[in-house]
């Protein structure tokens, strides 16, 4: 062991332009805004439009947002690792091609999918190549293209996803700050109720398939709702009781934003002040591995050095868990 732990030093963000409101998505589909709003929280998302324009627009901007901010020189990253359900092609990864486009030349670079807990998973790794003290600086970005896999006649799923991407910087801490514990966890047994069965390798997409629209995803929403709910919950609860953190040590709950009453769900079980509840679900909607960085992105001038941040998580797969980190700077 060593003492060296996983801090976040910076953090980017970036949600295309366009806005598709509830009240576009009522001529859409048969929706309104009431059930949207009280059901999901959800008032608007961003989609990203244009030619040949993916999941990798959105990291790569992100990624600028962050080297902007703080002069990082990008040759000085070692490792990209970008955290997405929706990369850009197969065989050819979006996180090669991130790395390239921001000019982190000197870095190696991976994918990982872990649904809507791809981001949180994904700091698990870096953290583990941080504090082998092998790698010093590593960019980790959540970013996902929603609109890619929505099928825009189903109201059960198109009002919910939106597009965007966030990303973090990872550097080791010795003054005990950056990630303090984790816990994560599986079930393959929840495949079926979040998924898009064709256009993989089980299910190559035929005439019949496209017609029924299977390359789309297919949610039972209520299932994966009582899921999360359950275990998004139970896991930041287990997070909180093994590091003796009352809660009013808790100053942030960091939670996917998938549906507002998952997170109210989460907070009232930790039994949290909903000041301190990371929220911007209404203006971006469920970014899948976008989530947790671009509420870092939004909140990050409210956060001091040394608070602790609760991340909880949950997702297709199913994936699900928390992790507990004290916050590294003041911006
Ligand atoms: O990030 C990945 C993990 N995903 C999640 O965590 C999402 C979890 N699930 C959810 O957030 C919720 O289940 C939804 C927001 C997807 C749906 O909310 P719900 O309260 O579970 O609604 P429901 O599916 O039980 O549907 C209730 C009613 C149904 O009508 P009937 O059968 O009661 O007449 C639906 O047909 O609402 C109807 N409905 C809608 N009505 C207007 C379903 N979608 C819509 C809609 N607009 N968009």
């Amino acid at each position: 062991m060593t003492n060296i732990s996983a801090a976040i030093t910076a953090v980017g963000g970036y949600v295309p332009d366009f806005i598709l409101t509830n009240q576009i998505l009522e001529t859409m589909v048969d929706t309104n805004d009431d059930w949207i709003t009280s059901r999901t929280g959800i008032k608007e998302r961003r989609i990203l439009k244009g030619e040949n324009k993916g999941t990798s627009f959105m990291a790569i901007q992100a990624a600028k947002n962050l080297i902007q901010k703080t002069n990082l020189d990008p040759k000085t990253i070692d490792l990209v690792v970008v955290a997405t359900a929706t990369p850009d092609m197969k065989a050819a990864s979006t996180s090669a091609y991130t790395a390239s486009e921001i000019g982190a030349t000197n870095a190696f670079a991976f994918d990982i999918d872990a649904a809507c807990s791809s981001f949180l998973f994904g700091m698990s790794i870096v953290a583990r190549y941080i504090e082998s003290g092998i790698y010093k600086k590593i960019l980790l970005i959540g970013a996902d293209k929603n609109s890619s896999m929505i099928n825009y006649e189903d109201r059960a799923t198109c009002i919910i996803f939106g597009d965007g991407a966030g990303a973090v910087l990872f550097e080791a801490n010795q003054e005990g700050l950056g990630m303090q514990d984790e816990l994560l966890r599986s079930d393959g047994t929840g495949r079926e109720f979040l998924r898009g069965t064709h256009g993989g390798s089980s299910n190559a997409i035929t005439e019949e398939s496209f017609k029924e629209k299977n390359h789309f995803i297919y949610q039972d929403g209520k299932t994966v709702f009582k899921n999360a709910v359950f275990n998004m919950a139970d896991a930041a609860v287990k997070i909180l009781d093994r590091n003796n953190l009352d809660n009013d040590k808790v100053d942030w709950l960091v939670a996917h934003q998938a549906n507002k009453r998952i997170i109210d769900a989460t907070a009232n079980r930790i039994n949290l002040d909903p000041n301190k509840v990371m929220m911007n679900i209404e203006k971006y909607g469920n970014t899948t591995s976008g989530t947790l960085p671009l509420l870092l992105s939004d909140y990050e001038s409210k956060l001091k050095k040394g608070d602790n941040l609760i991340f909880a998580a949950f997702g297709g797969g199913f994936n699900w868990g928390s992790i507990y980190l004290k916050w590294a700077y003041n911006s």
